[in-house]
């Protein structure tokens, strides 16, 4: 037995625990640190690593710190400075005309430049993915398949690859088969080709609020119009308010973010879900469930879909590789349940087919268990972003900022003053060549033009703290 170095009356672990949290609370150890391995703290507090073990539960129990799968103990959270969460805001329970595309062209006009400090784009850094596989499965795919990927994919899409998206449905506990994944050009194809399946031009669709404008835009394409849901920043759609829409208004299909939502973060509980599913079955109406951040998740475990809690094929499962592997190979699915058949003929309609050489490429790479690798590093890295970009908001914005706690994806929703226009400010910003979305373009209503979205799927350094910090005085001024 180990001579433990502490004596007194209070349990050995609370001495080390509090020894900890001081160094959190005075930020000798930073959000996002490594903490030393149980060993290590054992050894060099002369304490047996039992005892080790209860000061990080002690620690974790209290939030501060966290563990990682096979990688240790973190630092999670400063928690005497930690704001407020945004709050949710009621949907005005009225069906909306959608019309943002001029909106949100004009933000996309120069995004993207090399010169700016980008928080607008929700994309993960390319030192992020893994290059070198990627083209190694490119080659392999040129040079391998039959007439190299020169000629036409099925419709339905490469049969090896929709094989893979079946494997990966394991993941959240569901048992597609092959035949039931259309392959599309990404994720936001998927949405639009289900809700063409589903609804005519003038029908009206039940929409979470706030939402990825990318599904406005889809849907003011389609001639539909909206009526919006309200959404908790943590527990996401209002099941109570989607039950008063269903009565309330005609409703031919619902759009959901179910796993951390675009732009708030919030992941419905599976027991919600399963709620959701059942509710939309009582009524016999389609939900469209955008699973694109699935994946990446900060916990222990993957959050369940809704796909999995539907028995009569209502759940249309839409998802893509384009957050966390190969934006522009545009490789996404459906997985459309019973509208299948629609689903495939409004592809054939709208493309023929998806290309033949990103999906001939992405077969082989999951083919190859090359995914679930990536996968376990890219979580773990956007999890530290999350924390040290948070960190940063806290240091340089006003101190009444509400910041979001995603527990997976990569954007932050942030709740500035209600003076604070966020048009406005993202203009100033532009100045300092500092992208970030306004909130307005998250809905059909103004209820988010003092909220902003900023993405950190780039790795925080001091560009992006220099960033945080021209925004948190360009704010400070407005208010
Ligand atoms: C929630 C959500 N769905 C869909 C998309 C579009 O996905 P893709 O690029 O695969 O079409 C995005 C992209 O930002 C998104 O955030």
């Amino acid at each position: 037995m180990q001579h433990e170095k502490f004596s007194g009356t209070d349990h050995l672990y609370m001495q080390v625990a509090q020894g900890l949290e001081k160094m959190i609370s005075d930020e000798v150890l930073l959000i996002g640190d490594k903490l030393p391995s149980v060993r290590v703290l054992s050894e060099e507090n002369g304490i047996s690593m039992g005892t080790a073990f209860q000061a990080y539960y002690h620690l974790e129990a209290k939030g501060l710190i966290e563990s990682r799968p096979k990688s240790g103990y973190y630092v999670r959270f400063n928690h005497r400075k930690y704001p407020a969460l945004p709050k949710m805001v009621p949907a005005d329970a009225l069906s909306h005309e959608v019309s943002v595309k001029e909106m949100i062209a004009s933000l996309y006009s120069d995004i993207a430049s090399a010169k700016v400090i980008n928080f607008a784009l929700a994309v993960p850094d390319l030192s992020l993915l893994p290059v070198g596989k990627i083209q190694k499965s490119a080659v392999h795919a040129l040079k391998h398949t039959k007439d190299h990927c020169i000629g036409y994919e099925h419709t339905q899409g490469n049969p090896e690859l929709r094989k893979q998206i079946a494997r990966l449905c394991f993941n959240w506990g569901g048992k597609t088969k092959p035949d039931e994944v259309v392959i599309t050009n990404g994720c936001l194809e998927a949405i639009t080709l289900c809700l063409q399946a589903v609804t005519q031009h003038g029908d009206t669709v039940a929409v979470e609020s706030p939402c990825y404008f990318g599904i406005y835009q889809a849907i003011e394409n389609l001639g539909l119009k909206v009526v919006e849901i309200s959404s908790d920043p943590v527990t996401g759609a209002d099941l109570a308010c989607l039950e008063k829409t269903i009565a309330r208004f005609p409703i031919k299909a619902c759009v959901c973010i179910p796993n951390f939502n675009n732009p708030v973060g919030s992941c419905i509980p599976d027991e919600n879900k399963k709620q959701l599913v059942a509710l939309i079955t009582k009524h016999n109406i389609p939900l469209i469930e955008d699973d694109i951040y699935g994946e990446l998740y900060f916990g222990k475990n993957r959050p369940r879909t809704c796909k999995y809690y539907d028995t009569k094929g209502l759940v249309m499962h839409c998802s893509s590789l384009s957050k966390s592997l190969t934006p522009g190979y545009r490789v996404g699915w459906a997985i459309p349940g019973k509208f299948i058949d629609e689903v495939k003929q409004v592809k054939r309609i709208h493309n023929i087919s998806s290309a033949s050489l990103t999906q001939a490429t992405m077969a082989h790479f999951l083919q190859h268990g090359r995914y679930e690798y990536h996968l376990k590093n890219l979580r773990k890295a956007l999890h530290t972003q999350s924390l040290r970009y948070i960190q940063a908001v806290i240091d340089h914005f006003p101190p009444d900022s509400k910041v979001s706690r995603p527990q997976g994806g990569f954007v932050l929703w942030i709740e500035l003053n209600r003076k604070v226009d966020t048009f406005r400010l993202r203009t100033e910003a532009m100045k300092h060549h500092i992208s970030i979305m306004p909130g307005r373009i998250f809905s059909v209503s103004p209820n988010y033009s003092n909220c902003i979205r900023l993405s950190f799927g780039k790795p925080f350094n001091s560009d992006m703290e220099y960033g945080i910090m021209m925004l948190g005085k360009l704010i400070k001024k407005m208010v």
